[in-house]
């Protein structure tokens, strides 16, 4: 990792990724089925694909890839994060992913490291391109991915305080009531965002650019949506310890009750946006 070359990033360390790692929900095996239908990843041990899962967080998405291909790394710049990840692959006995240190623009060196012209089969970017610099990324992806694999810009549904919902509308204006500030974040989940990201890959070179949507309904529990909302907040802005039972309560008290037992319904809408070397 090159220190000198880390941007200014958001702060995911200590009980934010602690509350990600919890609470953060993962990505269903649709999405996987797909990530390997598009680009043909292979998983044969010696032979098989090589992964990049950047912005990689607590594993969400490298640990399920790593059954559909021959190795993973995941990269992240937050300590804390990686740690998390490391220990839920330990758990769940995932022995082929190397997690690893860095940023986006440590890419061109990792892949440096790797054996062959075009070392990566897939690299999957899961809600964090708008940290990243997307242009010199999939500049950098285009001459070092083998034909026929590509790039998967994934969003994993809207945050939670800014879905067409009761409750959502309810937490946003808590939120804001909270920080003062409009909350209007919609981390690389607007089609606007989406948008960019499609034509920053074809202007890189990448084909078949195309979106790919796996939806489902869901719930959250109160307790699952104020861990969401925790995972959300950057550690210097996070309520102390001693202040969250007030912070919770006035959540709580502007949200709607659950209009059902299993908690707030939520339609979880993932995209997959791909782009393919030919081949
Ligand atoms: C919202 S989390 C996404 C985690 C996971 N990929 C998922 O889909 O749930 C975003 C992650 O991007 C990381 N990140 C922020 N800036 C980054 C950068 N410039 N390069 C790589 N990762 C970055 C953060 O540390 C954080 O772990």
């Amino acid at each position: 990792m090159t220190t000198s070359s880390l941007p200014a990033r958001p702060d995911f360390s200590g009980d934010v990724a602690a509350h990600y790692a919890e609470y953060r929900r993962g990505y269903p095996p649709a999405a996987f089925e797909a990530l390997a239908r598009v680009f043909g990843l292979d998983a044969h041990p010696g032979i098989g694909d090589l992964a990049l899962d950047l912005g990689c967080g607590t594993g969400q998405l490298a640990l399920p890839l790593a059954a559909h291909v021959r190795t993973v790394v995941g990269m992240d710049p937050e300590p804390d994060m990686l740690g998390r990840a490391r220990a839920a692959a330990d758990r769940a006995g995932v022995r082929n992913v190397l997690w690893m240190l860095g940023t986006d623009a440590d890419v061109p060196a990792l892949a440096d490291l790797l054996p062959g012209d075009r070392p990566l089969g897939v690299t999957v970017i899961g809600n964090a391109l708008h940290w990243m610099r997307p242009d010199a990324l999939f500049a950098a992806l285009h001459p070092r991915t083998r034909p026929g694999g590509g790039v998967a810009v994934i969003a994993n549904g809207a945050p939670v305080w800014a879905q067409d919902t009761d409750w959502s509308r309810a937490l946003r204006g808590a939120l804001e009531e909270h920080f003062g500030r409009p909350i209007t974040a919609s981390c690389g989940t607007d089609d606007a965002e989406r948008e960019g990201y499609a034509d920053a890959l074809k202007s890189a070179g990448f084909t078949d650019v195309q979106e790919e949507v796996i939806a489902y309904e869901d719930a959250l529990t109160p307790d699952q949506l104020l861990g969401t909302v925790y995972s959300a907040i950057p550690a210097p802005s996070l309520p102390p310890l001693a202040e969250r039972p007030a912070f919770a309560a006035r959540l709580n008290a502007a949200l709607p009750a659950p209009p059902t037992a299993a908690g707030y319904p939520e339609h979880v809408r993932i995209s997959l946006l791909t782009g393919r070397i030919p081949g």
